[in-house]
């Protein structure tokens, strides 16, 4: 088993020990500017938080639009209260869909987390919308994406055809599948290619 220190404040073990994977990816690039899409009750997100560096900042992308009792919203307030259980760096609430939360990003991204809604299209389109923030030499993860012994993802699922079609059928050399591990595919910018793309980004 891994060891991680701070994981002691983290309260859901089980989960946390999935995502053991990407805290180290955090770790390993110290990354201080992530992204969440799809932070339901937040258990990846803590673990991010968990992993990040103290003057990170975690936008945390979610409308919450999924609780039977809108006015109660039971996912929100655990997600909420999971989030602030750590303390580490900071973290910006994002109440919005990922396509109308990304209308208004200016920052680059070191790290996103794709795991809002599984429909194949919604997924290209969270990749296609965010994916020019994220800086040279930085990754993003995804959650779902992946077949793998004894897991619960099929080819049908929405974010493994997403990752296939983006990343296994075609190689544009921009983009490099760098860690696979359960459900999670982890991806690289390179560095040339994104620079490339900054410079588009910052003439626009
Ligand atoms: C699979 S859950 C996320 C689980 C979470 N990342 C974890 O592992 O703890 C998917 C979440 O995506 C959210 N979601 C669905 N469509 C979305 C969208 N277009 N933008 C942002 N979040 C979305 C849902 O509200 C739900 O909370």
């Amino acid at each position: 088993m891994l060891c991680v220190p701070g994981w002691a404040c983290a309260p859901q073990w089980a989960s946390i020990l999935q995502w053991s994977m990407p805290l180290l990816c955090v770790w390993r690039a110290g990354h201080s500017r992530l992204v969440e899409i799809g932070v339901a009750e937040g258990v990846s997100a803590i673990a991010l938080r968990e992993g990040m560096n103290a003057d990170a900042t975690l936008w945390l992308v979610d409308p919450f639009h999924l609780s039977r009792v809108r006015a109660l919203n039971f996912t929100r307030r655990v997600a909420r209260r999971t989030v602030k259980s750590c303390g580490n760096g900071t973290v910006a609430w994002i109440e919005k869909f990922s396509q109308d939360a990304v209308a208004s990003r200016k920052e680059p991204i070191d790290l996103p987390l794709i795991d809002g809604d599984h429909l194949e299209k919604s997924v290209l389109r969270d990749w296609q919308e965010w994916s020019r923030f994220i800086r040279a030499g930085g990754v993003a993860i995804f959650h779902d994406a992946r077949v793998f012994a004894e897991g619960w993802c099929t080819p049908e699922y929405g974010p493994v055809k997403a990752v296939d079609h983006l990343f296994r059928s075609t190689s544009s050399g921009e983009w490099t599948i760098i860690e696979e591990i359960d459900s999670l595919v982890v991806v690289q910018r390179s560095e040339s290619a994104a620079r490339n793309a900054e410079t588009v980004l910052a003439s626009r």
